[in-house]
């Protein structure tokens, strides 16, 4: 257990899971759970949801079984990686305290992925970003060090956060004494996975994902809409598959078909309609053993209660641990036996 290293990562519970976030950091955590020489903790991040997400609580509520949901479903198994609950570590909370005398407004406001952030709420915060959120930086860098995550596995639009733990951890390790972890970034290889109608980028707001708890209809109903060649009118236009987002995504689920897929389209020898059709029963295949885990944990809601429970006890008393050696570094180890 010593030597053991921990990794620490998770999500905001603001939305459902979707295939992009299983290509890019689900499968590499289910994968992670081969290596025994690592301890591994997921939290849902909750506190930090309603940094964004304070005038709607209900939606975070929601969303903390939801994420659990997807977790569980996609292999993420509570005897091999702890899930646990952000709000339920009050440590985490104090520890932001500690920390926010260690960075500096300017810091934080030059920050590049909270100042992408705060750009893009503008309408949430209007003329000036809330306290709580310009300086979520400060609350990630406790839930890291709290749980002594030596390896953060995250997506590169965080990589920025890792750097300003690891600029806190220093600091505060010169000013009280080498007491925290300095956490390493462990960015996954996996590609971003694009939307349904081209974007960039796949999320809820732009409603060009397919979700982990899409039914077969609404996978089929997605699919039908995607993005094909808008150079093709008649099936017997020549097409190109590279600027077809069903093509794309015929790479992900297709493996065996894909070749045949490109082909025909370039010669014209393919229906879009009925290249769509195989797909989406593609996906829905590739999705089934998803959707069916997902059912077996709705259909059983107090096992889903203890499963967040165990996890928020466990991490629980390591937060407690790490808490003992920060008061005692900074000489706030009062009324201890
Ligand atoms: N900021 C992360 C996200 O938006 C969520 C998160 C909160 C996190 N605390 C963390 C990730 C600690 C890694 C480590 O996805
Ligand atoms: Fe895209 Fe398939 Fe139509 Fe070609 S045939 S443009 S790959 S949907």
């Amino acid at each position: 257990m010593q030597n053991k290293k921990r990794s620490l990562t998770g999500d905001r519970p603001t939305g459902r899971l979707h295939i992009g976030h299983y290509f890019g950091s689900l499968q590499n955590r289910v994968k992670m759970q081969e290596d025994d020489s690592i301890e591994r903790f997921v939290m849902i991040a909750d506190v930090q949801a309603l940094t964004d997400n304070f005038n709607n609580p209900q939606k975070v509520r929601d969303n903390v079984y939801q994420v659990l949901l997807d977790y569980l479903s996609v292999g993420i198994d509570p005897e091999k990686t702890t899930i646990f609950l952000q709000s339920m570590i009050p440590e985490l909370a104090e520890l932001t305290v500690y920390y926010s005398n260690l960075v500096t407004l300017a810091r934080l406001e030059r920050n590049p992925t909270v100042k992408t952030e705060i750009a893009q709420k503008r309408e949430l915060f209007g003329e000036s970003v809330t306290y709580g959120f310009l300086g979520y930086p400060v609350s990630q860098a406790a839930d890291i060090t709290a749980f002594e995550g030596e390896l953060v596995p995250v997506g590169e639009d965080q990589l920025p956060l890792i750097e300003q733990c690891r600029e806190i951890v220093r600091k505060f390790n010169s000013i009280y004494g080498e007491t925290l972890k300095e956490p390493k970034a462990v960015l996954s290889s996996n590609k971003r996975i694009k939307g349904l109608d081209g974007n960039e980028k796949m999320g809820k707001s732009l409603g060009n994902a397919i979700y982990l708890s899409d039914s077969e209809e609404e996978i089929t109903k997605k699919v039908m809409g995607a993005l094909t060649d808008p150079g093709r009118i008649r099936k017997d236009d020549l097409g190109n598959p590279d600027v077809c987002m069903v093509a794309y995504y015929h790479e992900l689920f297709s493996k065996d078909e894909i070749k045949t897929v490109c082909e025909e389209c370039r010669a014209g020898k393919r229906g879009c309609v009925d290249c769509k059709k195989q797909l989406a029963k593609n996906i829905i295949e590739e999705l089934r053993p998803i959707r069916e885990k997902r059912k077996y944990y709705e259909e059983r809601p107090e096992l889903l209660e203890k499963i967040l429970k165990d996890g928020t006890k466990k991490a629980q008393e390591i937060a407690k641990e790490t808490m003992r050696k920060v008061k005692e570094s900074m000489k706030l180890n009062y009324f201890e036996e």
